[in-house]
């Protein structure tokens, strides 16, 4: 994305044509600077209309982020810590592991209007849009090691689904680790890294993507089913509202999970577990595949399978899971 490009969204972002003219009059540089920086925005996820005789538009307005309206919205939660947008990243996960040191400032949330090389899980990409997604990172610091942190991605997952709840969704779904569903369709991830040692302390980088408003091409780069919040709620979802919500969310599981673990958690992420009851392949990082009964959670998080040669955990790290049939059948091929 060029430098320019931003700038000239945000004056197009009321959805109104605004002439070439006027926009480069208005940033001061040459009509063809600004047809050069909006030439690649289906990069973005962002379409724009230009119309001979009356300019630019964009075919959706862009609701920006705005500190005040995540802050009304997050709470309290957000008192003691500090909240950074930033326009472009390569991923706000990078950026806050990049800081962590024992001196870094906790807690932390990194909001990015666009990523540039946004991460997912084992080592997959996380695509994203200008204006049509969410995508953040919480450092949070632990005094326990990272060898008691193993159920934290579920209990991010929790807080997703009870944001989502107060926002008037309901139905959402959890797909061990830390997949936000919505009938079966991944509307939201988390990525966690950790930095610390065995004993503590740690402290925890925690990604979260959503998606608001996918446009076309970006659901064409996802490799799997999609969905995004604007078309379950059939209207506009505001972004800063979501992320307020959402993060008041996330600072209270955390500071429960820090206090008491995950075992608080446990039936509530059950009871949304999308495969509860359900066959699955569990696979692990060197493509061999242990396949059983979704029989629940561990009290530490890890998923407990009911295997044709008994009951068998897994914690989450890079193994992964998918779904076989509906129907329960056990046949162990780990
Ligand atoms: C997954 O489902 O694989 C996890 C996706 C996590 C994506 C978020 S977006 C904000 C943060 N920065 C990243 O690079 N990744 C996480």
């Amino acid at each position: 994305m060029l430098p320019l490009t931003l700038p000239i969204l945000r004056l197009l972002s009321d959805g109104e044509f605004h002439s070439g003219a006027l926009l480069a009059a208005t940033l001061g540089v040459s009509r063809a600077s600004i047809c050069h920086a909006l030439r690649d925005t289906d990069l973005l996820g962002v379409t724009i209309y230009k119309v001979r005789g009356r300019g630019y538009r964009l075919s959706t307005p862009i609701e920006w982020l705005k500190p005040d309206e995540i802050k009304k919205h997050a709470g309290r939660s957000l008192l003691n810590s500090t909240l950074q947008i930033v326009d472009v990243v390569e991923s706000t996960n990078s950026l806050l592991m990049q800081t962590v040191s024992d001196s870094a400032e906790f807690p932390k949330c990194v909001v990015a209007e666009i990523q540039t090389r946004g991460r997912g899980r084992r080592g997959r990409a996380w695509h994203g849009s200008l204006g049509g997604s969410l995508t953040f990172s919480v450092l949070w610091r632990f005094n326990a090691g990272v060898a008691q942190l193993s159920g934290l991605s579920l209990v991010v997952g929790v807080a997703l689904v009870r944001a989502m709840t107060e926002l008037g969704l309901s139905n959402l779904q959890l797909k061990w680790p830390n997949d936000l569903l919505y009938d079966f369709q991944k509307l939201g991830g988390v990525l966690i890294e950790l930095h610390g040692d065995a004993l503590g302390p740690s402290a925890t980088v925690i990604g979260v993507g959503l998606n608001i408003q996918l446009t076309e091409s970006v659901k064409h780069q996802i490799d799997q089913a999609v969905i995004d919040l604007n078309s379950l709620n059939a209207g506009f979802v505001a972004r800063n509202k979501v992320l307020g919500v959402a993060l008041r969310h996330i600072f209270e599981v955390l500071t429960e999970f820090e206090k008491y673990g995950f075992e608080p958690f446990r039936q509530e992420w059950q009871t949304a577990h999308a495969y509860h009851d359900k066959t699955v392949a569990m696979r692990m990082p060197d493509g061999s595949e242990t396949i059983g009964l979704v029989r629940g959670v561990s009290n530490v998080g890890a998923i407990v399978l009911e295997t044709a040669s008994g009951e068998r955990r897994f914690g989450s790290g890079e193994i992964s899971m998918r779904p076989m049939s509906l129907a329960p059948t056990l046949k162990n091929r780990g």
